[in-house]
């Protein structure tokens, strides 16, 4: 059993550890005993705790139907349509195709989540989430391919047991289980091509922030979609070149946005499979942005080796992708792309000390994480070449 918090089994204090696992079953009494919780909840110094507690366990059981108030606004475009101002019911109703009863459940619904807010004169306007949704497009793709997640957790144990061969995310990312990923065509890689693009706007700020790039002079981004990435990288660092590494009919999507926003002449497109095909070379930074997490172990290994072998001595490697954090409470690694890694078929999240660990097996040097100012957008690991 590994301890509390992620830490690992101390053995030379096989007293210390014995202590805790005790405690930690007493807390785990205490806090199932009835009697407990009346107490708590009626003693003011601990009714906040007590109240919180009931919070968190009462929103892991409804979560599912706050995402489905969420989807049901994205799908009828509540916060677009709220964006110019606050709407009163009647007419807002008449907006959504909605009868008034159904459109005032779905607001109020909307309200409780922060997503609307409630105005005076039986008005709604946007709320402090809906404001945050409606300025990123990425929220709003994400939560409308949810619809294929949902159904396909629609039975977890079932997938746990893996029982499900075919599920509506093993072909949605249609590299996940291909045995010829290199032959997908425009149409399979188009959704969630775009998907990526749109979702990618932060994620390029993130990195960029934790880890300036001006130093570089080429630099290889592998698996890098229509070159959001890259865009955002060439637009911030205008000496670096860019070349891009996807499947070929990725890449060519890449090429024709480079070309339609005039970066062509210091972007190089190149179509090929990261697993099987030699990477280009002669470049002093590759990057691998949101990519090992959708593979497993051993094609993880191969693909370091492969960048290993592309990197010259004083070359590096950036890793940017969400982490899992064993032992903290963040919800985004191990609960939600644990189980959206299972449902696509491939894949599995990693710590930063995991994604080390096989770094160090391949041959990379100087490996150290960087932190991130929102690592539940993307962790970052950076290693060298010798
Ligand atoms: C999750 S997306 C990330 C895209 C981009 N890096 C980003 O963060 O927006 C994974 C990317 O890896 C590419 N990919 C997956 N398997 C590949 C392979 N075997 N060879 C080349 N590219 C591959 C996909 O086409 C896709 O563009």
């Amino acid at each position: 059993m590994s301890a509390p918090n992620g830490v690992s089994r101390v053995t030379s204090f096989p007293w210390f550890w014995a202590v805790l696992e005790r405690s930690y079953a007493l807390r785990n009494s205490v806090l199932g005993n009835l009697k407990f919780q009346r107490l708590a909840s009626a003693f003011p110094l601990t009714r906040w705790v007590a109240q919180r507690r009931a919070r968190d366990v009462f929103d892991l059981c409804a979560g599912f139907v706050y995402s489905q108030i969420l989807f049901a606004c994205v799908k009828l475009d509540v916060f677009e349509k709220l964006r110019a101002g606050p709407q009163s019911l009647p007419h807002f109703a008449a907006m959504l195709a909605l009868p008034v009863e159904a459109a005032r459940r779905l607001l109020d619904a909307a309200v409780a989540l922060k997503l609307v807010d409630k105005l005076s004169g039986d008005r709604y306007g946007l709320g402090p989430h809906g404001a945050v949704i409606v300025g990123n497009p990425g929220i709003i793709k994400m939560v409308e391919h949810h619809a294929m997640l949902y159904a396909d957790l629609a039975d977890p144990v079932a997938l746990l047991r893996g029982e499900r061969k075919s599920t509506a995310l093993i072909d949605y990312w249609a590299y996940a289980r291909a045995k010829q990923p290199r032959e997908a065509s425009d149409d399979q890689i188009a959704q969630y091509t775009s998907l990526m693009s749109a979702s990618q706007t932060l994620i390029a700020e993130e990195i960029i922030a934790a880890y300036p790039m001006g130093g570089h002079r080429r630099v290889l981004d592998i698996g890098g979609g229509d070159g959001t990435f890259l865009r955002a990288v060439g637009v911030r660092f205008p000496n670096l070149q860019l070349t891009l590494f996807d499947l070929p009919a990725v890449a060519a999507r890449a090429q024709l946005q480079f070309e339609a926003q005039g970066q062509s002449h210091r972007a190089t497109t190149i179509g090929g499979d990261f697993f099987r095909d030699p990477l280009p070379r002669g470049h002093d930074l590759i990057s691998l942005v949101r990519i090992i997490h959708d593979h497993d172990d051993e094609p993880v290994r191969v693909l370091f080796s492969n960048v290993r072998q592309a990197l010259s001595a004083g070359g590096r490697l950036i890793i940017a992708e969400p982490m899992s954090q064993s032992g903290t409470s963040e919800t985004v690694g191990d609960a939600y792309f644990g189980f959206y890694l299972m449902a696509m078929g491939s894949g599995r999240p990693r710590t930063p000390a995991v994604i080390m660990a096989m770094l160090q097996t391949e041959g990379f040097v100087n490996i150290r994480q960087v932190k991130t100012r929102m690592p539940l957008q993307t962790g970052l690991i950076i290693a060298d070449v010798r």
